[in-house]
């Protein structure tokens, strides 16, 4: 805009009901009103019958659409019927994840470059001058804004483009079925198998009903006396693949503590089993998981699901990198600091010939506090 240019001015005696006027005329003016003029103005092709160019953009935008159609369809497809289970040497169930991002993700790109080609290559080109003001919307203005609206309506050239309008309800129909799929989808597939969150890779059941073994990354079971006291180790369930993927939430954080922390936790669990008993307000479950001066906790923070694996021997803290939220191990591992509010549950132990075991799964759930819900364990069974 040159320092020369004055903001345009309106005619006060334009009738914005005058049959005469088009609606480009109406356009105008209501740009007029709020200080903007148009000092160019193209469509991008006559209006009237259709160029072969016209036709050969419709027809790639349209091919745009129904692609973003069909990624959209794929994304529902592989949310139903892709394997998803984790299962040991298979791959597909691998790609679950990746699949659907590829999918709905692809979808969204193709349909964002419909649009913007859309824009680009049939919408008029113009260039518009704006003044800023300040105003409320008096009833010409809602009538010039109305008009404006259904211009640009028009000039999408959505009602003479049927082939675009078909072409854009795939996508539309596909990224809707998309959008409510995950909801409906969480109410068909359960993870846990109907064992919400209370089913580890500890339960008995998976190893004939007898207690598994804990176990370190290569599979070998672990003697208490391999632990030094002040010293820890991570352990995974010692079942087939309870060190993959498919026990994600069975790693747990195994402390031998010294003789006077493990005092400090005894204490804890008994006052904490005697205000239970007593009715009084306590963190339930209660759980007296110990042998001797060996506790066990699950390594899935409490907070958002990170494993928390940092042991601070002198504080007795078990930090999580991820928010730095701190569990205080000889207080039942409450959390001390950070974000998360619940602590980490233990896991009973025991020792079966000469090795560790669990005595039971955990007994609460496991991993972030959001599945936090009256607990539904027995309670005898937490406390004895
Ligand atoms: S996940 Fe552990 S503090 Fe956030």
């Amino acid at each position: 805009m040159s320092s020369e240019h004055h903001a345009p001015v309106a005619d006060p005696s334009f009738d914005v009901d005058d049959p005469r006027n088009t609606r480009f005329d109406l356009v105008r003016e209501g740009l007029r009103r709020d200080g903007m003029e148009i000092a160019y103005y193209e469509p991008a092709f006559p209006p009237g019958r259709k160029s072969k160019v016209e036709k050969r953009i419709e027809r790639s935008i349209a091919l745009l659409f129904v692609l973003a159609g069909l990624f959209a369809v794929a994304f529902v497809v592989a949310y139903i019927w892709w394997p998803w289970k984790y299962e040991m040497g298979a791959t597909a169930s691998k790609f679950y994840t990746p699949i659907l991002a590829l999918t709905l993700g692809g979808s969204l790109v193709l349909l964002a470059f419909g649009i913007i080609a859309w824009a680009k290559k049939l919408l008029p080109h113009e260039v518009v001058i704006q003044d800023r003001h300040d105003g409320a919307s008096p009833y010409d203005e809602q009538r010039l804004t109305g008009a404006a609206i259904m211009n640009i309506v028009d000039e999408t050239g959505i009602r003479r483009r049927p082939l675009l309008k078909a072409a854009l309800a795939l996508p539309a129909a596909g990224l809707g079925v998309a959008a409510v799929a995950p909801l409906v989808g969480a109410l068909i597939k359960d993870p846990n198998d109907g064992h919400p969150l209370l089913k580890t890779g500890w339960n008995p059941e998976n190893n004939n009903g007898r207690p598994v073994r804990l176990t370190r990354q290569d599979g070998t079971p672990v003697r208490p006396e391999e632990v030094s006291p002040g010293g820890q180790m991570t352990v995974f369930p010692g079942i087939p693949g309870g060190a993959t993927n498919k026990w994600a939430d069975s790693p747990v954080l195994l402390i031998h503590l010294r003789q006077a922390d493990a005092d400090r936790l005894r204490a804890s669990i008994a006052a904490s089993q005697a205000a239970l008993a007593e009715g009084r307000d306590v963190t339930r479950p209660v759980v007296d998981g110990m042998w001797q001066n060996f506790v066990a906790y699950s390594k899935i923070c409490t907070h958002a699901g990170c494993p928390a694996s940092l042991y601070e021997q002198q504080t007795n803290r078990l930090l999580c990198p991820c928010h730095q939220s701190q569990f205080l191990i000889t207080e039942q591992a409450k959390p001390v600091f950070g974000p998360a509010h619940r602590k980490l549950p233990m896991l009973p132990l025991d020792v079966e010939d000469g090795f560790l075991v669990a005595r039971s799964d955990f007994l609460e759930p496991i991993g972030p506090t959001y599945w936090e819900r009256p607990v539904e364990i027995n309670e005898q069974e937490a406390t004895s």
